[in-house]
């Protein structure tokens, strides 16, 4: 039993996605969620700079006293869990788009990938399509721009138009499932099956990476003896960003967000 908290952090507010998930899967524990909004969005950054201010938000979870810590967005996991791994000696749990799912629960031909720039020409990600996609079913739709869309709280019209320049390659056309490569775009489900519905043939199932992202923390507590023994947990919101506007965001769209389980 070990009742440190589980720290978690993302660019910004996508990782809170994840967040909800654990808090509906895993009550018991404390979380703390540190967004890094100076330095968001990474995913139009270069691995380098990407691998930097992974490690500055692990160095931070750590000296704030975390037993593991959750890289809840797929653009850090995807350019530095190796370089956090060899130097945090605490458990590290990562997040990956979720193809694998995606191509063992859609039937059809075409699932499309929406991610970030980084995420998707990294070799990480590359690697893990490379294994799991053997048909080429995936397409690759890198998503510039979305993420400070849904940062700036712009989820409706603005998203929407944004959907329209990013998608509309394959609209007419018919898509089978669709994955939500970014944590940040669980906040824009709906805007993103209205589009499915309207442009493309087919009902494409979305998938996200969070509740497999909760389950491995949750086998990784168990498995060394760190669940905690409180009844309920608590959560402490830090950002590296504007404290006094960035906060209250936060908690709004923590209440808001309904996890898919
Ligand atoms: N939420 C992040 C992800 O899962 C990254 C967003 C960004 O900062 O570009 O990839």
């Amino acid at each position: 039993m070990d009742n440190r908290p589980v720290g978690m952090f993302d660019s910004g507010m996508g990782g809170l996605s994840v967040l909800k998930t654990a808090i509906a899967l895993l009550p018991s524990e404390d979380y703390i969620y540190f967004g890094d909004d100076a330095n968001a969005p990474y995913g139009t950054k270069t691995p380098e700079q990407i691998i930097d201010l992974a490690l500055g938000c692990s160095r931070f979870l750590a000296d704030e006293g975390v037993k593991a810590i959750v890289v809840a967005c797929n653009t850090a996991t995807s350019a530095a869990i190796n370089d956090i791994r060899s130097r945090f000696k605490l458990p590290v749990i990562s997040m990956e788009p979720a193809v694998k799912p995606a191509l063992e629960n859609s039937k059809g031909n075409r699932i499309l990938m929406m991610a970030t720039p980084a995420t998707c020409a990294l070799s990480r990600y590359q690697k893990l399509l490379n294994r799991v996609d053997v048909n080429h079913k995936v397409e690759n739709v890198p998503c510039p721009g979305l993420v400070e869309l849904i940062e700036a709280g712009r989820t409706g019209k603005d998203v929407d138009e944004r959907l329209l320049e990013l998608l509309c390659k394959y609209d007419g056309m018919q898509i089978d499932g669709i994955v939500l490569g970014c944590t940040h775009y669980p906040f824009i489900r709906s805007n993103i099956e209205r589009y499915a519905r309207e442009h493309f043939l087919g009902e494409p199932r979305l998938f996200d990476g969070n509740a497999g992202t909760v389950r491995q923390l949750i086998r990784v507590l168990k498995a060394g003896g760190l669940l905690s023994e409180k009844e309920k947990g608590s959560v402490r919101l830090l950002t590296s960003g504007n404290r006094a506007s960035i906060i209250p965001a936060f908690e709004r769209m923590l209440a808001q967000y309904e996890p898919v389980l």
